[in-house]
């Protein structure tokens, strides 16, 4: 079978129609259904699309998307699909699906299909990325003392493989003063003649800061002037915080990669994410896992071996996924833009606003996210006096309030206002925070 590729196999010996025909009755007619379109009316409908349980009040949606119902139908459908006839309808969706699923991705970002990865959180981008960067020689990786377990552990993991040298800097002294000249500054400072690779994370989930990225990608851009390609400083972003969440055009943010979870803020299937890269940055990474995109497949089948194609596409990491899920992506992305990216954020800030300022003044509270929306986006972080983070979460969901603490060496109590909530949810969440002295 090496001189022709597998689909020609499959398509020669048959197996293709034949598995279209046996495929069951029922499970084809719900495979065959034509995707629901969303479209946005008001923010009551929008809620009504997630089957979240009415009891709570949902602030920590961004750990984990609940599906809205066109991710939900777009997944059954799939589901029913694969149940019926994996094989066939793998080989007559797998192009066309991941296709659209690129597509929907690109239009949403601003940038093109074929620098976008496809994973399945923000931990494998992180992974993946950080594993597979090239160094060379005396180059270092410059990180901060901020970022989440995923960047910390990808970064370590990579340099007691490799022996890479990784550095960790502060990019503020007070969270209290903290200004985006500071940011900009400590980063500035930070990089050295060695730095290779800068790895950051836009929005934090340990306080809620937001970085200024553009500013840093200019600071670095303006560094990078001076260098040459294989010198060149190389800037990464987690931006699982941002995507969803913030209204930005990928092409014009400046950095080189951005790697983020789909599940969080964009309430795409759990079990997705992507890694963009810059078409000029994706050469210097090389792949871990091989890829089982077709082309790539088809390639190794005729040739031995494949290496011509995008290099995005080898960094999708194959076998076989929970393709429900990932083939159903494009509707979170349709979601979002059918509300439109500037309603979006416009809708999330507001909510955190009144949280935060409500927080702000009372007495018995620590707000620990910077009030200003130049540096916080959809997560508020703070402390009850006189009690232990988890304790506060703890009562606040006997209360019906889903928050969360956060997973770090200092921790907070943590909640984030976002498309699921509304303004009389945070005035009730307000009010039991403020009952939370007495009780
Ligand atoms: C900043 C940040 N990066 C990465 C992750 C991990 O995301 P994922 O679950 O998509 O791997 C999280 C939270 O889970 C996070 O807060």
């Amino acid at each position: 079978m090496n001189d022709i590729g597998r689909r020609d196999f499959l398509v020669r010996t048959g197996l293709t129609l034949g598995a279209t025909l046996l495929t069951g009755a029922s499970s084809r007619a719900l495979a065959d259904q034509q995707p629901l379109q969303y479209r946005f009316t008001n923010w009551e409908d929008f809620r009504a699309q997630f089957p979240l349980s009415p009891q709570f009040i949902h602030l920590a949606a961004f750990f984990l998307a609940s599906h809205p119902m066109p991710v939900r139908e777009a997944i059954e459908r799939h589901r029913a699909g694969l149940d019926s006839d994996p094989i066939g309808y793998w080989y007559e969706h797998e192009e066309k699906q991941e296709a659209q699923v690129l597509q929907a991705a690109a239009d949403y970002l601003g940038v093109s299909p074929t620098d976008i990865a496809l994973t399945d959180s923000t931990t494998m981008g992180l992974g993946l990325l950080y594993g597979g960067l090239a160094l060379r020689k005396g180059q270092e990786i410059l990180t901060t003392t901020h970022d989440h377990y995923s960047t910390e552990t990808s970064l370590r993991l990579r340099a007691e493989r490799t022996g890479a040298t990784v550095r960790q800097i502060p990019l503020y002294r007070s969270i209290k003063t903290v200004s985006r000249d500071e940011l900009v500054d400590s980063l500035r400072k930070g990089i050295t003649p060695a730095t290779r690779i800068v790895a950051v994370t836009w929005v934090h989930s340990s306080t809620g800061l937001k970085l200024p990225i553009h500013e840093m990608a200019q600071a670095i851009q303006s560094i990078n002037r001076s260098r040459n390609e294989q010198d060149r400083v190389i800037f990464c972003v987690d931006g699982v915080h941002a995507l969803g969440a913030e209204d930005f055009r990928l092409g014009e943010l400046g950095c080189d990669f951005l790697i983020a979870g789909t599940h969080k803020w964009m309430f795409g299937p759990r079990g997705t994410g992507l890694v963009w890269g810059h078409p000029q940055a994706w050469p210097v990474v090389q792949a871990i896992i091989p890829t089982f995109n077709s082309r790539a497949f088809d390639q190794w089948v005729e040739n031995g071996s494949s290496n011509n194609l995008p290099q995005s596409i080898y960094m999708t990491p194959g076998g076989f996924h929970s393709f429900e899920h990932r083939w159903a992506l494009d509707e979170a992305f349709k979601l979002h833009q059918s509300i439109g990216k500037s309603r979006v954020t416009q809708r999330i800030y507001e909510l955190n606003q009144q949280l935060k300022h409500g927080l702000a003044a009372m007495p018995h509270v620590t707000l620990h996210t910077p009030l200003s929306q130049d540096l916080s986006a959809g997560i508020v972080c703070f402390d009850v006096a006189g009690m232990e983070p988890r304790t506060v979460v703890k009562k606040l969901r006997q209360r019906g309030i889903v928050g969360s603490v956060t997973p770090y060496a200092t921790q907070y109590a943590r909640l984030a206002p976002s498309l699921l909530n509304s303004q009389q949810e945070i005035d009730i969440t307000l009010g039991e925070i403020r009952n939370l002295r007495s009780s």
